[in-house]
């Protein structure tokens, strides 16, 4: 039986994964309505791979006998200054997503929580991914410094995104 104090942390992190998944895809409807269908395409990726994510917690605590519960999201930003304000919100978000997993990595080893530990493993290493990946359009992005034809060629790119359950493979 899972803890207390490492179930409402996990608990936590099912709020914030779904805060995730909400916050791109408010980012992908304002992507779509610029009339950038690439951007929007990548961020509905995003908001269905954050819904994996939320999954991965609730089957987990579950499955260690817990209570999974589920609590209110707050709102998400729905205006955004430019495409670039957009990208930089999302490393913002991804960075404070890495520090809350490794928040609950540290509650883990403290509460000598070997199972729990392992089973964010995936998240450590998912995070490193979920970084590079922003960064990776960031840094274009800023290459391109605000140049439509840039764009256009950056937008298109980023229509070939595909959704994968990545967390399929290790499902609990
Ligand atoms: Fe679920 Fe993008 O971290």
């Amino acid at each position: 039986m899972i803890k207390e104090k490492m179930l409402n942390a996990l608990n936590e992190q099912i709020n914030a994964e779904q805060y995730s998944s909400l916050l791109y895809l408010s980012m992908s409807a304002w992507c779509s309505e610029k009339g950038l269908p690439g951007f929007a395409n990548w961020m509905y990726v995003q908001y269905q791979e954050e819904m994996t994510h939320a999954n991965k917690f609730f089957k987990y605590i579950v499955e260690r006998g817990g209570r999974a519960s589920l609590k209110a999201i707050k709102q998400m930003p729905v205006e955004f200054d430019s495409i670039l304000d957009v990208v930089e919100k999302t490393q913002a978000h991804e960075q404070l997503v890495t520090s809350l997993i490794n928040n609950l990595v540290d509650i883990a080893v403290e509460e000598r929580d070997h199972a729990t530990q392992s089973f964010l493993k995936w998240f450590v290493d998912e995070q490193v991914e979920e970084e590079a990946n922003v960064q990776e359009i960031l840094d274009t992005l800023k290459l391109i410094n605000g140049q439509g034809n840039g764009i256009f060629m950056l937008d298109r790119e980023l229509r070939q995104r595909v959704f994968v359950d990545s967390t399929a493979a290790t499902a609990v």
